[in-house]
């Protein structure tokens, strides 16, 4: 995680670096830091806690210089404080550097270089890293760029960095492994850098995403040199963004959490447009179609993600096996490359990753392409690692997402991965013409159908405030509602605090039913559908205990309603799709409980948006 910041050229580097760490802070905001070179020399603050604290910190400093880097961090080695604090200083103070990712040889290193008479001042790897840099620049003739090329030769681990040198102002140098970075190139002899392109987005749409073991030099003449790690020289390919500044702001809403669930009827029809044609009868699914005979074949579907995108995977299980009959195994990519896992060359894995630079994911698909089989990546994040890693791929065009609790990155995931399924289910002959069709109809009505859900926010507050100061929850749902039990769990969990479980509803008797009392909140889908007779006695299992039920239910639903102590009224619709419905009624109650609560809703403590560590 973290995210880094880097400016040179004409204009003051201190507040495009502020309002870019700021743009970052979803990667993790423990602490942040930045160096600036000017008339003085290299000025160094950095400092606990939020960008804020760090701009509260500079208020009255020094902060001019036309060249800087910025980090905002998520703790990995060493405790969230002022000296752990990026950026870190070689033992000369001449090199400042930056960084995310991890360097897993750094005990080692560290003990080499200590023996060579390197004193360290932090517990980070980072401080072993631009120590090492030093070293090999003070015993070799090599310039920066090299000396960083040669360190990095060293270093087992993941990283992108950039480093400042006290006695250069007309120039910086970035590298990156298995963590991402951009280059954004802006007027003659300036250039932005950073983790993503939301930071670069207001200066210039032109950058250039850094590969794998690649270090570049960029500097004031407009020189942007890179080579690989065997100093192999590399092209520089300058990609156009289309990301817009618009939606990068709050827009009106208190949080980007609030406005984020909002956006759902769009980020969902965002998603369909374009790839289904209602007239027509048509889905297409250009990554589908240039591998048709992969699908058409394909014995086993195994899908790889982590937290919602997991989520949104289970729901894709259900979707695949119902439509189109294939075998699905929905793995969490962090056991997933742990266990040996049979792999075939004529199994597809799907990776689902909202930013597409989760670590985890990253390296389950390194292996299941290292065995053959076909990758197809669901990302949002454009050009992110992920999407570049697989062999084909939809993206979710939910926009871009910041609040750390995933909201409309799910509901794209999953209307993505129903667009597979059914497309899938067709090639295969194994869905009927009418299903196809009726689905494909439903489906263009269910941003309506959120909207709808959306109306009902006031009575979901009234909900949030009589089970606010709970301090566990059960969610219960049954096939396709079953991972929305489990979506509504994280997402109660990750922002207010509350232990919450997700439960299959008839799984409850085997032990969690024990948990149940008077002040146990269980939230219950029970919307239409075949398992609504058993879901509607798992509610009478909890009534009998005592237990509390809120219950989602189908619009005109009467036996739920007579039995719940709340419920909240969700139109109809087919069950395949009603977990793009039924999520979001979760959604905002976990929203408000949060808000209720005290709690920082788009920052929740410990987490980042983008998980870049295994
Ligand atoms: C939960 C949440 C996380 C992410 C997980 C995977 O609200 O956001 O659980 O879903 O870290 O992230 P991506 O989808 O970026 O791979």
């Amino acid at each position: 995680m973290c995210g880094i910041v880097g400016y040179i050229g004409e204009k003051d580097a201190y507040p495009i670096i502020i309002k870019g760490l700021k743009r970052l802070e979803y990667r993790g905001y423990d602490s942040s830091g930045v160096a600036l070179l000017n008339d003085q020399g290299l000025t160094l603050y950095k400092r606990k806690g939020k960008v804020s604290d760090l701009e509260e910190f500079t208020e009255s400093k020094d902060k001019s210089g036309s060249i800087g880097i910025g980090h905002t961090r998520w703790a990995t080695h060493g405790e969230p404080n002022d000296v752990n604090a990026h950026p870190h200083v070689s033992g000369d103070g001449k090199l400042a550097l930056i960084h995310n990712g991890i360097i897993e040889n750094y005990a080692s290193l560290r003990e080499e270089l200590s023996n060579r008479g390197h004193v360290f001042h932090s517990d980070t790897d980072t401080e072993v890293l631009v120590h090492l840099i030093e070293d090999v620049r003070k015993n070799t003739d090599l310039n920066l760029f090299d000396s960083v090329r040669v360190a990095l030769n060293e270093v087992i681990g993941a990283y992108a960095i950039v480093v400042l040198d006290k006695e250069n102002d007309d120039e910086l140098i970035v590298a990156k492994k298995s963590s991402p970075l951009v280059v954004g190139i802006g007027e003659p002899g300036e250039f932005f850098i950073a983790s993503d392109a939301t930071p670069i987005i207001e200066y210039t749409k032109n950058v250039v995403y850094l590969e794998d073991e690649e270090i570049a030099l960029v500097n004031r003449k407009g020189d942007l040199k890179i080579v690989n790690i065997q100093n192999q020289p590399v092209t520089p390919y300058i990609q156009e963004l289309e990301l817009q500044l618009e939606a990068l702001e709050k827009g009106g809403y208190d949080h980007f959490m609030l406005k984020e669930i909002y956006e759902q009827p769009r980020s969902i029809t965002d998603c369909f447009r374009g790839r289904m044609n209602l007239n027509k009868g048509l889905i297409k699914m250009s990554g589908i179609d240039s591998y048709e005979g992969k699908w058409k074949n394909a014995k086993r579907i195994i899908i790889v993600a982590c937290g919602t995108s997991w989520h949104a995977g289970l729901v894709a299980e259900y979707l695949f096996e119902d439509l189109a009959r294939i075998p699905v195994e929905v793995e969490y990519a962090s056991e997933f490359r742990y266990r040996n896992p049979i792999i075939n060359e004529d199994d597809i894995v799907i990776a689902i990753s909202q930013s597409g630079e989760t670590a985890d994911t990253l390296a389950a698909i390194k292996l299941a392409k290292d065995k053959g089989a076909h990758i197809f990546g669901v990302c949002n994040v454009v050009g992110s690692t992920i999407s570049r890693e697989t062999h084909s791929g939809a993206y979710t065009h939910a926009g871009p997402e910041i609040g750390v609790a995933s909201t409309k990155a799910f509901t794209a995931q999953v209307t993505v991965l129903t667009l597979m399924a059914l497309t899938v289910a067709r090639k295969k002959g194994a869905v009927s013409d009418e299903k196809y069709h009726r689905l494909m109809a439903e489906l263009s009505t269910i941003p309506d159908k959120v909207e709808r859900v959306l109306q009902t926010n006031d009575e979901i507050e009234v909900i949030a405030e009589i089970y606010k100061d709970a301090t566990n929850a059960l969610y219960l749902g049954r096939g396709y509602s079953f991972p929305v039990a489990l979506e509504g769990a994280l997402k109660l969990k990750e922002i207010s605090y509350i232990h919450a479980e997700g439960y299959p509803a008839a799984e409850m008797k085997h032990g969690p039913i024990a948990l149940i009392d008077e002040e146990m909140p269980v939230f219950v889908i029970a919307t239409q559908g075949p398992s609504y007779e058993k879901v509607v006695s798992n509610i009478q299992e909890v009534k009998a205990r005592k237990g509390k039920i809120i219950a989602i239910i189908t619009e005109g639903d009467k036996d739920v309603k007579g039995m719940a102590d709340h419920y909240i009224e969700i139109p109809s619709c087919d069950e395949v799709l009603m977990p793009l419905v039924s999520t979001v009624p979760l959604q905002l109650l976990s929203y408000h409980i949060a808000l209720m609560r005290g709690c920082n809703v788009d920052q929740p403590r410990n987490l980042a948006k983008s998980v870049t560590v295994e």
